[in-house]
């Protein structure tokens, strides 16, 4: 199999940084959700940013996998505030869709470099990606259904709440 090429290396040891940067992103997102006493959305954003350290993970363990080293980068720190909930989940689906992009450059490079065994490897993250986007899809959903009452809301939060690890 041998190691990974420099461009591919380069690749994946980058996105280790962005799933990184997307754990800090979704836990500022928790803390200030947690501050504006919404304990259900941010006990439901602390999840998803330990997705996001798994994401991480799951590619650090590839790249050595492969024989290379992984070098970690800085992470840019997130936003301190957000509008209201609708906006921290508006933010999220952009988010989410950046990081499609990334993964799918990820894939063409695999193929430009012929690299069958990151190829498949990929192929979980192009799954998950769309599995990530309707997610938060479908909050962004609820929430728009939902705003017009501050009860609503309130029903809605305990709703997050019950998101299993
Ligand atoms: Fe790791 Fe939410 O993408």
């Amino acid at each position: 199999m041998g190691k990974l090429s420099e461009k591919m290396w380069s690749a994946l040891n980058e996105q280790v940084k962005y799933e990184m940067e997307s754990w800090y992103l979704y836990l500022g997102m928790a803390a200030w959700l947690n501050d504006q006493a919404f304990p259900g959305f941010a006990h439901w954003m602390r999840i998803q940013a330990g997705e996001e350290m798994q994401h991480a993970q799951k590619i650090y363990k590839y790249i050595e996998g492969r024989d290379n080293k992984v070098e970690l980068l800085p992470l840019a720190a997130p936003p301190k505030t957000w509008t209201n909930v609708e906006d921290v989940i508006e933010k999220s689906l952009a988010h989410e869709q950046v990081v499609t992009g990334l993964i799918n450059k990820l894939v063409d490079i695999a193929a430009e470099e012929k690299d069958h065994a990151t190829s498949v490897f990929l192929q979980w993250f192009v799954t998950e990606q769309v599995e990530e986007e309707e997610t938060f899809r479908t909050v962004l959903d609820q929430i728009k259904l939902v705003k017009p009452t501050c009860s609503a809301m309130l029903y809605l939060d305990k709703h997050m709440a019950k998101r299993g690890e």
